[in-house]
């Protein structure tokens, strides 16, 4: 949550920073903020997005060439000019961009206050500013010497960034536990919360780690620990293109992300499965296969969207590898001392590689001798990193706030780790093997059929946008796919929504049941299809509207619903990678019927970096 930029060059910072913060809007939105350095700090901020900021001194713009900037998604103090960073301390010293919470701020914020320090916001940020200044000012030390000391008292997660007056010539910035990459320029430098504000200007970017202090100049960069010790900075190549980026002719970045996965799945089926020759490559798994094939158990670990691929990857992996495997939200595993036996296997699936609450679990678990395997997608993230192995998504750079086509790519890597070990414990015959193969290598065009029925979807959708309540139900494979329909559908609509079991739904939902309540039943055809069509008539004979998402062949369950969105067949196992793209864009389509900002929905930020 919170992106930051900042950029010292040669350039005009101002629009570099003000582009680079529109890139990391999707990290919260509340408001925005930049300060330049020209003469002097200079600083605008103010509550709303950043396209609210464009306006600012034409004459600092021209000459500014060093800046920070940060746009918020808010956990200390409501949504407020006041409460915008960056903050300046007291003396006005120190102007600084924080991402992250600092836990401890109220002790430290009463301390001050009795030295006389005043606040002029909310923020644990003007707590750290201060603390820094006071630290400074008393042992007259230098920012950095400050910073080192400070940081060592902070409790919480943090990336900050500090300017000092009188230093225009440089940056220092810090991180622990939230994201912090700094892009190597020629004769300029930037540092942003993901490399999305960097690839237009370099390629070359350095990954800083925790407890890490960065000391840009324009031709310089210097990496120290908080003890002091030189660190030699491990330079990489970005393996990203700005077109990723953009929206490329789509109004929005929801609907490109969509449309973009027959592509995003064919990329992460990429160099792994050659379903002619009957070979499936997953490098991560093969180079410790003996730890799943020998696991006694696995725990996925996850949060939101990301959780929901859980689901259904245990019942995947219980299915072909006979493994129990048990699905955690993270913020519950973290704190609830759960059992972890040296052996365990975790698995870690993020799209941002940077969530709080995924990272602590994981931390905490391979603290506890778990192995821990990461199913990724940006690229070099701290999920990624702490991991001991692990497979990337490849789906690529996915900005609308709302997951899509991370999850499906999730699903894709989840279900090739299922065959996989299936596979090498024997638990899955060659003939199923060769046949999920050949199935896996259809997923993409199957996707594809399914988004070119988008106009059907939107009729749909447009008929249900004025509903108040909606409920998703689903069996089996599909249980999961329904809570990832109605988690979409309120993330993007505000519409309340409510996955169930579909037997379940009797236990209390079935109340909810009257003519206004649309149902949207994901009822393909596999195992539990009879059972579906049983409930589908529960529904009905309560007078609920239905809706299905039916195989292509149906004809039963499209005689029983009010409206069917199609879907063509696919194995049981898979039957998710296809069956929640109608749920995708059904959310989509009501949203932009409500008018409603889909990529930036209220409240909601896509990278959780605060637990
Ligand atoms: C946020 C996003 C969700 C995402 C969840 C987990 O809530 O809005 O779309 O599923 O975080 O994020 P992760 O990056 O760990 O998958």
């Amino acid at each position: 949550m919170c992106g930051i930029v900042a950029y010292i060059g040669s350039q005009k910072a101002y629009p570099i920073i003000l582009k680079g913060l529109k890139r990391l809007e999707y990290r919260g939105y509340d408001s925005a903020g930049i300060a330049l350095y020209d003469d002097a700090v200079q600083c605008f901020k103010r509550k709303g997005r950043v396209a609210e900021l464009a306006a600012w001194d034409e004459k600092i713009i021209e000459k500014a060439t060093v800046g920070i900037g940060h746009t918020r998604w808010a956990t200390h103090g409501e949504p407020s000019d006041a409460n915008a960073h960056p903050h300046t301390s007291n003396n006005g010293q120190l102007t600084l961009v924080h991402n992250g919470i600092i836990e401890n701020y109220a002790s430290l914020k009463q301390e001050l206050v009795q030295k006389g320090y005043v606040f002029k916001s909310e923020t644990d940020t003007e707590v750290l500013v201060n603390f820094i200044e006071d630290i400074q000012k008393n042992n007259d030390y230098t920012l950095e010497e400050a910073m080192r000391v400070a940081l060592k008292r902070v409790v919480g997660a943090y990336v900050i960034i500090v300017m000092e007056k009188g230093f225009p010539e440089r940056l220092i910035a810090a991180r622990k536990g939230s994201p912090l990459v700094i892009g190597v320029g020629d004769g300029e430098h930037f540092l942003a919360s993901d490399a999305s504000p960097i690839i237009e200007y370099t390629k070359k970017v350095i990954y800083v780690n925790d407890y890490e202090l960065a000391i840009l100049f324009k031709d310089e960069i210097i990496l120290k620990n908080l003890g002091n010790e030189a660190i030699t900075p491990y330079v990489q190549q970005l393996d990203m293109e700005l077109a990723q980026i953009e929206k490329g002719g789509f109004d929005h970045f929801m609907l490109k992300e969509i449309f973009d996965q027959p592509a995003s799945l064919t990329d992460c089926l990429r160099g792994r499965l050659d379903s002619e020759n009957q070979i499936l490559t997953l490098a991560g798994i093969d180079q410790h296969i003996s730890i799943f094939t020998e696991a006694k158990r696995i725990i996925i670990v996850a949060c939101g969207t990301s959780w929901h691929a859980g689901l259904i990857a245990e019942y995947m992996i219980e299915a072909l590898g006979r493994i129990p495997v048990e699905v955690e939200y993270a913020s519950e595993f973290r704190y609830r001392n759960p059992v972890i036996h040296p052996g365990d296997v975790i698995i870690a699936i993020s799209q941002s590689g940077e969530t709080a609450d995924t990272l602590v679990a994981l931390e905490r678990a391979k603290e506890q001798g778990a192995f821990i395997f990461g199913v990724v997608n940006a690229v070099g993230s701290s999920i990624a990193r702490l991991s001991h192995a692990g497979a990337y998504t490849h789906a690529g750079p996915e900005i609308g706030v709302a997951s899509t086509k991370a999850f499906t790519a999730q699903l894709m890597v989840l279900a090739m780790m299922a065959i996989k070990i299936g596979k090498e414990k024997k638990t899955l015959s060659a003939s199923e093997y060769q046949r999920y193969l050949v199935e896996l290598a259809l997923i993409p065009a199957k996707v594809k059929t399914v988004i070119a029925s988008h106009e059907s979807i939107k009729k749909v959708a447009i008929h249900y946008a004025s509903a108040r309540d909606f409920l998703f139900l689903g069996r089996g494979y599909n249980f999961p796919v329904a809570l990832e329909g109605a988690l979409k559908l309120k993330e993007i609509s505000y519409i309340h929504a409510e996955g169930y079991p579909a037997a379940e739904m009797k236990h209390g939902p079935i109340a909810l049941v009257d003519e206004h309540l649309p149902v949207l039943f994901v009822a393909t055809k596999d195992a539990y299809y009879e059972k579906i069509v049983s409930n589908i008539q529960e529904i009905k004979a309560r007078k609920g509207k239905v809706i299905a998402i039916v195989s292509a062949d149906d004809t039963l369950i499209r005689s029983m619903a009010d409206h069917v969105m199609e879907v063509p067949e696919v194995d049981e196992l898979l039957a998710p990678l296809v069956s929640v793209i109608p749920t995708q864009l059904l959310s989509y389509y009501i949203g932009v019927a409500l008018g409603l900002d889909v990529d930036k929905p209220r409240n909601l930020a896509k990278s959780v970096t605060v637990e």
